[in-house]
């Protein structure tokens, strides 16, 4: 099996099983947490004016959802999402709000989008997991009209994001097996470098590539951050196989590795990000690539 393929078996397998399942069972918080990003989004929809949307990694659908509902009968947007207990869970929130929002469970790397049937492209952290994103990016291009845009929101560096690693710090000692984080491979922190953001984007036949520093300010309620790490991240996703005595040292342990992040019962930290923007170019611009 070649390395692209493994790469792509290991997300795909992640994100169907425990990465999958503690964002859904977590998806309150996220969506509070992740707010603000949404806001951003809706945003830049609303600035081009309603038209077909696509949500790349939307996974259990905020965004998707917020668009749809904002764009109302004057458009459409389809989220994609290679996890199906994420989609799973889009379409049930689509159908209990009666939004016009759809719902693709694929590999956005590898779907045959029809060609030229989008106008703007968004994501909310949800394009940092292909095994080879010129080719995803590519796939993309192709799927938009001429002019259109992407619109992503990505991390930048794990030191920039303190909050992202305090529990598999605080938990290490307490867990050997944990899996060190493994610079530029598909997963959270991949699109930390701004330079290599815009190689991959002009590589794969984007123009006007932007890559702007945004910063976010989010927060839930501090008691929610206890089903915040144990189904979220590194540490989330191991939670469910450790003993109930190592579970429970875990907890006790990690919890108030977080006491600086907290003020008057909510949980604050600083989401530091990219916002990734782009155009796809005429025909004749991509003729010569
Ligand atoms: C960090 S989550 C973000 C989910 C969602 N955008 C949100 O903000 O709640 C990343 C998402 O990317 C999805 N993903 C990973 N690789 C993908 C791929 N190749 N194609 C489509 N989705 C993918 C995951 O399943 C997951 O739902």
């Amino acid at each position: 099996m070649d390395d692209r393929q493994q790469g792509y078996d290991e997300q795909a397998a992640l994100w169907n099983g425990v990465a999958g399942q503690g964002w859904v069972r977590a998806q309150r918080v996220l969506d509070r947490l992740f707010e603000p990003m949404e806001a951003a989004l809706v945003q830049a929809v609303v600035q081009r004016g309603p038209g077909q949307v696509l949500d790349v990694g939307c996974g259990t659908g905020a965004t998707t959802l917020a668009v749809a509902r904002e764009m109302g009968e004057r458009g459409r947007c389809i989220g994609i999402d290679v996890s199906g207990p994420m989609i799973d869970a889009a379409r049930r929130r689509a159908e209990n709000e009666g939004s016009l929002a759809q719902f693709v469970c694929d590999d956005a790397q590898r779907y045959r989008f029809a060609a030229g049937s989008f106008d703007t492209v968004i994501s909310r952290l949800g394009v940092m997991f292909f095994d080879d994103p010129v080719t995803a990016f590519r796939n993309l291009r192709t799927a938009m009209r001429e002019g259109g845009v992407v619109r992503a929101i990505v991390w930048r560096s794990a030191a920039e994001n303190p909050f992202m690693t305090v529990a598999e710090q605080a938990a290490a000692p307490l867990i050997p097996s944990l899996p060190a984080r493994q610079p530029g491979a598909p997963g959270q922190f991949a699109f930390a470098d701004a330079g290599r953001v815009s190689d991959i984007l002009e590589r794969s036949g984007w123009a006007d590539i932007a890559v702007r520093r945004v910063d976010f300010a989010c927060g839930f309620p501090a008691a929610e951050l206890a089903g915040y790490v144990t189904n979220v991240g590194p540490v989330g996703r191991v939670f469910g196989d450790l003993d109930r005595d190592t579970r429970e040292r875990v907890v006790r342990t990690v919890l108030p590795a977080f006491d600086r992040f907290l003020d008057a019962g909510e949980v604050r930290f600083t989401a530091a990000c990219w916002l990734v923007e782009a155009t796809a170019p005429s025909g004749e611009g991509l003729h010569h690539r």
